[in-house]
């Protein structure tokens, strides 16, 4: 595997091999020698995956190399090919890259010879939320196989929807999503549950932020989302004992999510982001690895 930049491709075995590699990885916090330099190139906004990969690189001993839009070339109308070029000319042995052209995967994989990591495409993908997401899960159940995971929100717009629908069915999860009007996604062939099926029957309730961002008409109302399709205390009660609570984050307290569950025994959304260091070591030492940068 040269590049990671969908979930689609990966076998069981792939996924696995990654998250056992993050385990080892992340609870040694092993530093490897020699100099090499991964590129941070994000072109939306980040605070957790960007500042994840930052320690995840610094962990592997890499160098880092920062990137700003708005102090960037890119400023001057250069495009992103000319960008990752530029990178790569200069010397990165890796490119992580976000950006919010849904297919910019398909447009540079191959034309570019160190491996590019997807840290968010559009509405496209966002592989390595997905890889700690399932670590996250397979922290808490040990295994995938009949797991009942309902994806709640905005499922229109996201991307991490969109890897997990795909991973989650590889490694033999049952997916579900709660059906909120206008913001299902029909070419997802997934069954659908209400909210409350969702918390009464899954072993993972995985909630999704409204990408007010990506609406193209500003924010939506959302008065009464909470409400009629969010993760309500009411609504936790009627969870399994066993069941967890996940986001990716950032969260919109109280839409999503009562602000009051955000932090309680059964959420692991602050997990969640702590796992992103160790996983993403995993996903560059893979990578690196099987290009003999790292032994
Ligand atoms: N989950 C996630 O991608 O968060 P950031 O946008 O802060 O990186």
């Amino acid at each position: 595997m040269q590049h990671f930049l969908s979930v689609r491709n990966l076998s069981a075995n792939t996924i696995e091999t990654i998250l056992e590699r993050a385990e080892v990885i992340g609870g040694t916090r092993e530093q490897h020698t020699g100099r090499y330099f991964a590129a941070n190139l994000f072109f939306e906004p980040s605070t957790r995956t960007k500042m994840s990969f930052v320690v995840a690189e610094r962990n592997l001993g890499m160098d880092t190399l920062d990137f700003h839009t708005e102090t960037s070339s890119t400023a001057k109308g250069e495009s992103l090919y000319d960008t990752v070029r530029t990178y790569e000319s200069i010397g990165a042995d890796l490119l992580v890259i976000r950006h919010a052209n849904d297919n910019w995967c398909d447009e540079l994989g191959s034309s570019i010879s160190v491996p590019i990591i997807n840290a968010g495409s559009g509405k496209g993908e966002h592989p390595t939320q997905c890889m700690l997401d399932l670590y996250t899960i397979k922290q808490e159940f040990g295994a995938f196989q009949g797991l009942n995971v309902a994806i709640a929100g905005d499922i229109k717009h996201s991307r991490v929807a969109r890897s997990h629908v795909s991973a989650l069915k590889t490694v033999g999860a049952n997916v579900y999503f709660v059906n909120v009007p206008g913001f299902m996604d029909e070419s997802l062939d997934i069954p659908s549950l209400t909210m409350d099926e969702a918390c009464t029957m899954c072993d993972v309730v995985m909630l999704l932020r409204i990408q007010h961002e990506r609406h193209g008409n500003g924010a939506c109302d959302t008065t009464s989302y909470l409400e009629k399709f969010g993760l309500t205390i009411e609504r936790e009660r009627k969870m399994q004992n066993h069941a967890i609570i996940m986001h990716p984050a950032p969260v919109n307290r109280n839409v999503e999510i009562d602000t009051r569950l955000v932090e309680c025994d059964r959420s692991r959304i602050f997990q969640q982001m702590e796992n992103g260091v160790a996983v993403r070591m995993g996903i560059m030492d893979y990578l690196l690895a099987e290009r003999s940068v790292f032994v």
